[in-house]
């Protein structure tokens, strides 16, 4: 399958939203990647409906929408109305993530779910079947711009053994830290899907950089 590049729009310039969705539109970039923090399963607050709704008038691409918040069943018909194609939630904020699981594909979006980095890959064993995709986490998550953690190539080879084993459909997607320099070896593993913010919109051309990011993996 043809590697994914999901620019987070964390990194974007918030005064220039527009502008900077319009650039992902006309890239060769995939989805978009929405950071969704609550300041309470993450200590950080990142911004929510409204922004999204602006966001979602303007995108032309699939909406990968990554919740970091405690509960995440509350909002889960409301981001499908915000336009939401793909909805991931946190493995460590969810008690019955096989119900959320199934309630995220109710009403109509795939369903993700994220690992953080010091959750192992085998708490999914008796879910893989059903997730459309999974985030590892290479960060810990709450902020953009941080350093990978190098532990994630071991965790994206698991996952890739236990989606092959059960012949599940599943997407391995990589968030945090992703630049060219791991963007290969990731894709190389078994990854499918590689989030870049920091590395894409705080560089000169950010159009350029996800293109020379698309074509380093494919
Ligand atoms: C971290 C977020 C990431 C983040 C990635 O909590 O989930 O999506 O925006 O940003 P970079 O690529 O800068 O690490
Ligand atoms: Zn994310």
């Amino acid at each position: 399958m043809n590697k994914l590049i999901a620019p987070s729009v964390l990194a974007a310039d918030f005064g220039n939203l527009q502008r900077d969705v319009e650039m992902v539109n006309n890239s060769d970039a995939d989805w978009f990647h929405i950071d969704i923090m609550d300041g309470v399963f993450v200590p950080n607050i990142s911004f929510g409906m409204p922004v999204l709704k602006a966001i979602s008038s303007h995108a032309k691409k699939t909406i990968d929408v990554h919740l970091m918040i405690v509960d995440p069943d509350r909002y889960i018909k409301t981001f499908a109305d915000l336009g939401a194609d793909i909805l991931t939630v946190h493995y460590e904020a969810c008690t019955h993530l096989h119900r959320t699981v199934q309630a995220i594909k109710a009403v109509g979006m795939k369903a993700g779910v994220a690992l953080n980095p010091h959750t192992p890959i085998s708490v999914l064993e008796d879910i893989i079947s059903d997730l459309d995709l999974v985030c590892i986490m290479s960060v810990n998550p709450g902020f953009g711009g941080q350093s990978f953690i190098e532990n994630t190539y071991k965790k994206v080879t698991q996952l890739k053994h236990l989606i092959n084993d059960t012949n599940s459909k599943t997407l391995i997607e990589i968030d945090g830290g992703v630049t060219s320099k791991n963007a290969k070896q990731l894709t190389e593993a078994g990854a499918d899907v590689l989030v870049a913010g920091s590395f894409v919109f705080k560089s000169e051309n950010p159009t350029k950089t996800i293109a020379d990011l698309k074509s380093l993996c494919n």
